[in-house]
């Protein structure tokens, strides 16, 4: 079994449909292990999914160096890289960061890339992604910056992250391109994603949404109803639950790209099995409104 590649839009950035993201690596079991994680890694690539994601802010500004050490330079031309920027965390890392605050200055934007670009031991990023919505956030700033670093060559592709199709259209406004996604979260107990226009807005334009914390960051698990459902259409169809939930979100017409977070191998393998399992709408319908917890009006 190999993960397909999809184009994020038309004539667009391809990456593989599904993306292993690197926000846990300093979790257990991994505990930043450097053998532990290219075997993660190793496996991810020897499966075809080469889209690796990653923030500048993950483990506490750690995660990016961590993954750069673990690369082997040899690699990185048979993967993708995202990265995002726009949140500044008070970390022992940046004492000089007071509170958590965002910023979307071209200046930090163009700091934060270069900062990725060490940690990642790279000379590119294949996606830069402003990370959340900066209630200050000046498009034109943005747009410059992005200007700026796709004509050094620094990255090849840009977009946004828990936008409100508002906010994309406003810094779509100022950019020539066109943003290649917006990373959202979504899962069966986040149900109202798919009624927001959320996905609309993506299907107008014809962008793929990359969809975070898929599995609901493992806590699908404690909602006893919704589990209940997963195991018993799982076990009928002869999959795994995670690869049940993934299939799930790949039913949608907007060509959702999960992005995992499992430190597990064995669970990464049983998603992989599953990469072509396909539902009918009834039971997507099922799993939403198990996911809901009360009928659709
Ligand atoms: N753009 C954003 O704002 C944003 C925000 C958050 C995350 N992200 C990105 O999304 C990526 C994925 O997020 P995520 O890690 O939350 O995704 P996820 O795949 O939904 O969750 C992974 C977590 O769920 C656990 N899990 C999975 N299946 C389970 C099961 N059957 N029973 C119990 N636990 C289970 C995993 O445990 P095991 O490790 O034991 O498998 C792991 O702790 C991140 O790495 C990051 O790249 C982006």
């Amino acid at each position: 079994m190999s993960v397909d590649r999809v184009a994020l839009y038309p004539n667009g950035l391809e990456i593989s449909s599904l993306v292993y993201g690197a926000w846990r690596l300093l979790n257990p079991p991994l505990h930043g292990q450097v053998p532990a994680i290219q075997r993660l890694l190793n496996l991810c690539l020897e499966h075809g999914i080469t889209t690796f994601d990653h923030a500048d802010i993950y483990g506490s500004y750690q995660c990016e160096e961590l993954f750069g050490r673990c690369l082997a330079p040899a690699l990185r031309d048979r993967m993708e890289l995202v990265t995002k920027c726009g949140i500044r965390l008070v970390s022992p890392s940046r004492p000089y960061h007071r509170v958590k605050s965002y910023d979307t200055s071209t200046a930090h934007i163009l700091q934060s890339v270069d900062q990725s670009l060490i940690n990642l031991r790279t000379d590119y990023i294949d996606l830069l992604l402003i990370h959340r919505p900066d209630p200050l956030m000046d498009a034109d700033a943005v747009a410059e910056a992005v200007s700026q670093l796709k004509r050094s060559g620094k990255i090849r592709a840009f977009g946004v992250s828990n936008f409100l199709p508002a906010q994309f259209d406003l810094l779509q406004s100022r950019c020539p391109e066109p943003l290649a996604t917006n990373q959202i979260e979504a899962h069966p107990l986040r149900p109202s994603v798919f009624f927001d226009g959320t996905f609309d807005h993506a299907q107008r334009l014809r962008y793929r949404p990359m969809i975070w914390s898929p599995l609901g960051a493992g806590r699908l698990w404690d909602h006893s109803d919704l589990s209940g459902l997963l195991l018993t259409r799982a076990a009928e169809l002869g999959c795994s639950v995670e690869g049940l939930v993934l299939a799930w979100l790949r039913r949608h017409p907007a060509g959702l790209v999960p992005v995992i977070g499992t430190t597990n191998e064995q669970r990464l393998l049983a998603i992989l099995q599953d990469t072509a399992l396909r539902i009918d709408a009834e039971t997507w319908h099922e799993i939403l409104q198990a996911g809901m917890g009360h009928e659709l009006p």
